[in-house]
Order: structure tokens, then sequence, then C-alpha cells
């Protein structure tokens, strides 16, 4: 297993910044609030929310629709293992803040600048759901924005023996020094994880973003709501892709271990195969098409028409290219979503490709 040590996460991940359009991601809600009948509460979950900059766009967008949104009860929660980061987020986030006795589900609240009820918990588990009078009345839409990428992972080796795990070893040669090692024999972990179909001969597998997904799936099958997972990745077709940064460069992940942010590639067929078509899922797509969908051409033309001068017009243009380009943002990042079955079901008749695009950044976006 290679732990890396996300909960000392110090955003020197050396990634391009700001990396997508939270207006966008905020509308997205809105828009899945509209296609649920807009219910009276609903509660948006962020996982690993960095210095809490998305969040707090996305709360400027709701407070935007305020019109749309008055009559719904919204609160935030937030799961964040740093207390470093849980502070960054709770001066952008709030006012004033309260910590909570040990026995409370959540270790801190506050209210947002907008007035909404906003809560930290170190653990998925420990969100609630959306109840009154033990009754369900609202739903969970997750959030999970270079979250999962963050997470340990496991290293496979296909070779004439098996599937065998790669582990870390010390280099008996370069004392201080440490290597990677094929396990001697099967590992518990390689005959647990390694799908049956696996046709790569190198594999990564986050068992930790599985038993997420299993949780989200479980909690939107029941409850409703969605989950819009926004990350690195691709669709079960690469191989090797743990990195490190430090100091915004590529750093060997082997050395210093502690000092660089660590990040593998999320392999989203697995977190299709982990929810376990309990929930319908859409994606992975990447950026350039999701922001398209959304209208985000639309969006830079009115930029461009209000932007002053030249030097603002220049930032929005280079802005928007590390959005878009597929070679940056546009091409590196990925979209994934899942929805209860009976969000895309309403026709038996229905095809896939007409299903995905009633989903807004999942086909053109339509508002109704
Ligand atoms: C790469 S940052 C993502 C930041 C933010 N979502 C963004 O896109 O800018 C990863 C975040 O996940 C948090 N994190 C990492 N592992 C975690 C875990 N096991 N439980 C909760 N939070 C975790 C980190 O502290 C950090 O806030």
């Amino acid at each position: 297993m290679v732990d890396k040590g996300s909960s000392t996460f110090k955003m020197e991940n050396g990634k391009e910044g700001g990396s997508s359009d939270a207006k966008l991601i905020g509308i997205w809600f809105v828009s899945e609030w509209m296609a649920n009948g807009k219910p009276n509460k609903f509660q948006l979950v962020e996982l690993g929310p960095g210095r809490g900059s998305l969040t707090s766009d996305i709360l400027r967008v709701f407070n935007q629709l305020g019109s749309l949104l008055s009559k719904c009860d919204i609160s935030v929660h937030l799961v964040e293992i740093s207390p470093t980061l849980s502070e960054i987020q709770a001066s952008v986030l709030i006012e004033e803040k309260t910590e909570l006795q040990e026995s409370c589900f959540a270790y801190m609240q506050g209210v947002t600048k907008s007035g909404l009820p906003i809560f930290w918990y170190r653990d998925l588990n420990d969100v609630p759901v959306v109840m009154n009078n033990f009754e369900i009345v609202g739903y969970n839409f997750y959030l999970a924005h270079e979250f999962l990428d963050a997470l340990p992972i496991h290293k496979f080796q296909k070779t004439e023996k098996g599937w065998r795990e790669l582990l870390i070893d010390i280099d008996s040669e370069a004392p201080g020094k440490l290597q990677f090692v094929l396990a001697p024999a099967a590992t518990p972990a390689a005959e647990a994880f390694i799908h049956a179909k696996e046709s790569r001969d190198h594999v990564e597998v986050c068992p930790d973003a599985g038993v997420i997904i299993q949780k989200l799936a479980h909690d939107i099958e029941k409850n409703g709501g969605a989950a819009l997972i926004i990350d690195y990745g691709h669709d079960g077709t690469k191989t090797d892709t743990f990195r490190g940064f430090r100091g915004h460069k590529l750093h060997d992940v082997l050395v210093s271990p502690g000092t660089a942010d660590l990040t593998a590639d999320v392999d989203f067929s697995y977190l299709r195969r982990m929810a376990q078509e309990r929930v319908a899922t859409l994606g992975p797509i990447k950026q350039q098409d999701f922001l398209r969908n959304m209208g985000i051409d639309i969006r830079m033309q009115v930029l461009l028409q209000n932007a002053n001068d030249a030097v603002n017009r220049n930032q929005l243009l280079r802005s928007y290219e590390m959005l878009m380009d597929l070679d940056r943002m546009g091409g590196r990042f990925n979209f994934f979503a899942m929805l209860p079955h009976n969000r895309l079901s309403s026709s038996d008749q229905v095809t896939k490709q007409s299903t995905s695009a009633s989903v807004a950044g999942f086909g053109e976006l339509e508002w109704k």
C-alpha cells in the first residue's frame, strides 16, 4: 500500500491552480436540484475541500441564484482530515466558528458568509442524511474535486507467476534509499483487488476510493441526490501514474518521504465497478466537453464583453485556455457523476446518449 500522506497535504501539488470552473460546477448542482423536483432541503457535501475556495465560489453561485433557491434550506458539510486546512477553510468561509465536543459527529461548525449552516467532519460516515422526524426530506449533493487522487493506492505488476504487489523496501545497496520491490508471493491485496478481466500488466487500485464510492452509491440509491467527482484520471486504460510533486515540480516518490505531495490518477472504471449498479453513472468525460456542454463559451463571451481592458481580457483568455486545452486541464481533468436510476429512466425506450443529454454537462445544458 502506498500511503500518499494525504492528511498532511500542503497544497503544493505542482498542478495548475483553479483547475475547474467553480461557477459552472455550482450551476450543475442547481440544475440537479431542479431535476430532482426542487426539494425543500439539500446538503452540499464536499470531500477534501483544500483551501475552501471551490466551496466559497459555489456558495457565491447559490447566493446569486437566491431567488430560485430562496425557499430551499441549504447546509454545507465538509469532510476534511487536516486540522491545518480546516482552519484555512474556516477563515475563507465563515466569520465565527464553534469547536464541538469529541462526542459530536462534526468537529467544528459555523455559519457561512451567506448565512448557511456549515459543519466539518473527519469521516464521510459522520455526515448525516437529511432527516426530519425520521423522514428523509432532502438530498445530499456530493462533490469530490481533486480528492480521490490524493488517497493511498496499491500497485500491482503482472508477472509470469501471476499478479504481484509492488512494495517499498530499503535499498540494501544504497543505505538510506528506498526502492520498489515485487512481493515474492501473491499478497491478499493482489488476490482481492485485481479484476478477473484485467488486461493491463500494471494496475493501481485505491480501495479507499472504492469504499467512498460504495457509500455514496448506497446513499444516492436509498435517498436520492447526486455525486460529482472531478479528478485527474482515466477509464481503466492507464498503468503507472503514481507521482510526486514538490515546489510545483515533479519529485521522485521514494525520495524524502513526507516532503512531497503524492498523487495517482483516478481509475474511473474501478469507481464504476464499485458503484455496483446501485446508481447510474455518467462519464468520465473530459473537462473540455463538460465545460463546453455547461456553456463555458457563452460565459466567456459575456466576460470578454464586460472586461474593461486588455490585461483583463488576456487574463480571461489565458484562464480559458488552461481550463479547456486538451494538453492541460481540458484533457487531463475528468468529470464523473452518480445519480439515482430514476433520474435517467423517464422512458424505457431512451438510449444511453439521450439519457446523458438530460444531465447538465454530460449533454448540453437546458434550463427548463
Ligand atoms: C488535493 S486537495 C483537494 C483540494 C480541493 N478539493 C481543490 O480541488 O482545490 C485534497 C484535500 O483532501 C483532504 N484529504 C486528504 N485525505 C483525506 C481523508 N482521508 N479524509 C478527509 N480529507 C482528506 C486534504 O486535506 C485536502 O483538503
